[in-house]
């Protein structure tokens, strides 16, 4: 009988032993906690699909901020669910449309103490529920909806947002939200770049979050679940058009992905763990058939060890709490 003479195991024969050589750590300043306001909306309204995370009124918006901030998270990212759509998505323009005035809101309340983002895309302002308008025979009109784009980082810029996030992956998105801002003086503003977006099943829950009806799929700009080349290629795109930063999306089945574009380039990193995965985790958790705190963190510190700097997680406070507590 021989006995083996190296033993890994030594490495986790206590907590204090395992935290000293631990790989992998999280801080909650690389959390970015998306929030969704509704307009017209006079109380906070429980989001079904995502138990938890709920559609924020004005006032609920500026309070779950302040608590984020006070939490140690080091940004967050806005979603507005207005009371009407058009085709033309003309509320995401609008400067009084609800998440530029929400953009407002959350500057004048947290503006110095975090970083504030939006979302830059109109299908949460489009009655048909595309990321961009269409044309005569219902495609997705690419040229025409950079323009919208630029209008609508205008108006974002102009409330005050610090990063913008791109996400409708129409081609030249970056480069023409760049040029608009750099037009209008707005040098200082950061592109946070949906850079590799998957047509993924995992947005489910979001699109209750903001009522949201496509007809159809967004297969036609979205990508395939399948590529990964594909992927460095926006990747390399956006950055060459200006990106500050890229983001993955969806998360946790896309670590590869993550890891790939974190091995190739030199700015930050970003991945959002979505409204699926998300929910899949809460549902199992509330059924007892998984420990909630345990997959929360698990499923953070892949994305981590993925090679993401900064990940968007509704799950953003929680961990920040949990960090600060336990670890
Ligand atoms: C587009 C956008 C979506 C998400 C974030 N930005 C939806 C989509 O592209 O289909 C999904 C986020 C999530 O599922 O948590 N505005």
């Amino acid at each position: 009988m021989s006995f083996p003479n190296i033993r890994p195991r030594r490495l986790r024969t206590s907590p204090a032993m395992r935290r000293l050589v631990s790989e992998t750590r999280l801080s909650p300043a690389e959390f970015v906690l998306p929030l969704f306001v509704k307009e017209g909306l006079t109380e906070p309204r429980p989001i079904a699909s995502m138990p938890g995370v709920v559609q924020h009124s004005r006032d609920s918006l500026r309070k779950a901020a302040v608590e984020a901030v006070q939490a140690g998270v080091g940004g967050l990212m806005l979603f507005g669910v207005p009371e009407n759509r058009d085709p033309e998505g003309s509320g995401g323009v609008d400067p009084g449309g609800i998440l530029n005035v929400a953009i407002r809101d959350v500057i004048r309340e947290v503006g110095d103490a975090t970083v504030v983002m939006s979302d830059l895309c109109l299908d949460e302002f489009t009655s048909h529920g595309h990321c961009g308008v269409l044309d005569a025979s219902g495609e997705v009109d690419n040229d025409r909806t950079l323009q919208l784009y630029g209008e609508m980082a205008l108006a974002q810029a102009a409330a005050g947002v610090h990063v913008l996030g791109p996400s409708g992956m129409m081609d030249g998105q970056v480069g023409a939200v760049r040029a608009a801002l750099d037009g209008a003086g707005y040098q200082d503003r950061t592109i946070l770049a949906y850079a590799a977006k998957y047509a993924s099943a995992f947005f489910g829950p979001f699109r209750d979050a903001v009522e949201s009806e496509l007809d159809g799929d967004r297969r036609t700009y979205q990508q395939d679940p399948g590529n990964l080349r594909e992927a460095l290629r926006e990747v390399e795109l956006d950055i060459a058009e200006g990106a500050d930063m890229v983001m993955v999306k969806p998360a946790g089945a896309y670590l590869d992905v993550i890891s790939a574009v974190a091995e190739r380039v030199t700015v930050p990193v970003a991945a959002y763990q979505v409204s699926g995965e998300y929910a899949m985790v809460e549902a199992a958790a509330a059924n007892g058939w998984i420990d909630r705190e345990r997959a929360m963190m698990e499923s953070l510190t892949a994305i981590r060890r993925a090679g993401a700097q900064i990940t968007l997680t509704y799950w953003a406070v929680d961990a920040a709490r949990l960090l600060r507590d336990h670890y």
